[in-house]
């Protein structure tokens, strides 16, 4: 059995989806859960892109141990040193350098010759190699490239010291019969000297066929995100690959160290922090994926799971979750279930955390590990608090214009304010506008309930800009205006924080 490293770039390139950037505590959350999921490599972003990018690279590889961290730079001088001033600090290190190669961009980006490109890849392999012991080459754009081209590129940086070289088909326009026979040709040239890697976005929805056939082919490392965000139509799915391989080995003879089990729960971190919702009928986490409608369907499952279910929904962490908590539950048991989901919060967040835990039990019988992720994500992705809800209510029906009357503390000073709205949301957020006299749009609002029932916690997210600043704010509440209150609130919190950075 073959085994294939996966490499996650959630963080580099799934944040460059549209909408999706987080702040470094967000990515720190998702750091540790790609640990816990059993990534071999996450690259953590591009340091030279913002000094916000940086820290956060910087905080991932001081803090985050388990898999190898890995920073991404341009093929200059600058870019490399910054990416390695980011991630020198991590047990495991390697730097991502690349550098165009096709004509295209040759000609119309970089306005250089090809002799030019080979020589700056070189140079730049040379000098990560002088920083850290494990460097990683891509020529960008490189299933538009001519082939002699590339392989000379390829076996000048691995002379030059780059022990994986990745083919990114940066512009999603391979097909997989040709992106397979492209990776033969490169192994047939190059053997053993590299890992030959695959960065596959998705722009034809055929970047996951794409790495398959890459691994039939002799490629040791798959580039992927969390639910296949990434540039424009994302990158390779990381659950759909690996599910592939694993439900498929008789097929593809090889594995990867993918604990499948916290897959679900990755998924869902990921939507939480990014918004970016998962499509109900995206293969693995959509949330029709295991949801079986018809009757000859059901009546066949019934009499054996294996006539129509291919995975078990358990094998990616989506059994029915049990009953984790209720009312009588202590904090010792509290402070348990969070370790055993992964969450090591600091005494006093674990107090905090706990008071709202105590709340939610009081309004909802049945607490489920869901509910707790959702009450802790907030909690460890904290940010100061220069608006905070101190009260609400609402008045709506069929027959009165709803009115809502909301008191903030502002900078400590208490504020209140009642006014109208078209719905009950819209006479809070008119309310909570006004008060913070804020100037920014409203650019999405989502609502949706974390576990089944009516009691469910309801979580909303909320986008907002201004002045081409964007912001996302989440709310988690049993009631489903008071966390449309919070997520909006949240989302000013972070507004006011990056136009006063
Ligand atoms: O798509 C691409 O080519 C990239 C490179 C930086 C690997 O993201
Ligand atoms: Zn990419």
């Amino acid at each position: 059995m073959r085994y294939i490293k996966i490499f996650d770039t959630t963080l580099r390139d799934g944040e460059q989806s549209p909408g999706a950037s987080m702040n470094a505590d967000e990515k720190l959350q998702v750091a540790r859960q790609l640990v816990r999921l059993g990534i071999d490599l996450i690259e953590a972003g591009f340091p030279i892109a913002s000094p916000g990018d940086f820290e956060a690279v910087k905080r991932i590889a001081n803090e985050v141990q388990g898999a190898s961290i890995v920073g991404l730079a341009r093929a200059k001088e600058q870019d490399i040193r910054n990416a390695y001033e980011a991630i020198k600090d991590a047990p495991l290190k390697r730097i991502h350098t690349f550098h165009s190669t096709s004509d295209i961009h040759l000609k119309y980006q970089y306005r250089i010759d090809k002799e030019e490109a080979l020589k700056r890849s070189y140079e730049m392999v040379q000098l990560s190699r002088s920083l850290v012991e494990d460097v990683e080459f891509s020529p960008m754009d490189a299933t538009r490239t001519d082939i002699h081209y590339l392989l000379e590129v390829i076996e000048a940086v691995i002379e030059a010291g780059a022990s994986t070289v990745n083919i990114p088909d940066t512009v999603g326009y391979a097909t997989h019969f040709e992106f397979g026979s492209l990776i033969k040709t490169i192994k047939d040239r190059i053997g053993d000297k590299a890992v030959i890697s695959v960065h596959c976005h998705n722009d034809l929805g055929l970047a996951v066929a794409n790495s398959l056939a890459a691994i039939i082919n002799g490629a040791g490392q798959v580039e992927c995100t969390i639910n296949g965000i990434g540039e424009r139509a994302g990158n390779c799915s990381m659950e759909e690959v690996v599910m592939s391989l694993k439900t498929r080995k008789d097929f593809f003879r090889a594995d990867t160290k993918i604990n499948t089990k916290e897959i679900m729960r990755t998924s869902r971190l990921v939507t939480r922090i990014t918004g970016m919702t998962v499509q109900p009928n995206k293969a693995i986490v959509g949330a029709n994926a295991f949801a079986h409608e018809s009757g000859i369907h059901q009546d066949g499952l019934l009499k054996e799971k294996m006539t129509y279910e291919i995975i078990r929904p358990e094998d990616i962490g989506l059994q029915k979750t049990e009953l984790v908590l209720g009312k009588h539950s202590g904090r010792h048991a509290f402070k348990a279930r969070l370790q055993e989901l992964g969450y090591s919060l600091s005494a006093e967040d674990i107090e905090i955390a706990f008071k709202k835990f105590k709340h939610l039990a009081d309004q909802k019988k049945y607490i489920f590990d869901e509910d707790l992720e959702a009450l802790v994500s907030t909690e460890i992705a904290k940010i100061p608090e220069f608006y905070k809800l101190v009260d609400m209510s609402v008045a709506s029906g069929m027959h009165s214009k709803p009115k809502a009357y909301v008191k903030l503390k502002v900078n400590n000073e208490i504020v209140e304010k009642t006014d109208f709205g078209d719905g009950p949301v819209d006479a809070v957020y008119k309310a909570i506008a006004s008060i913070t006299q804020t100037k920014s749009n409203l650019l999405k609002f989502e609502v949706k309930g974390i576990t089944g029932g009516t009691d469910a916690l309801g979580e909303v997210t909320v986008t907002l800009e201004e002045d081409g600043k964007t912001s996302r704010g989440l709310g988690a509440d049993t009631d489903i205006i008071v966390a449309s209150a919070k997520a909006y609130i949240n989302a000013l919190n972070k507004l006011y924080i990056k136009k006063n950075k």
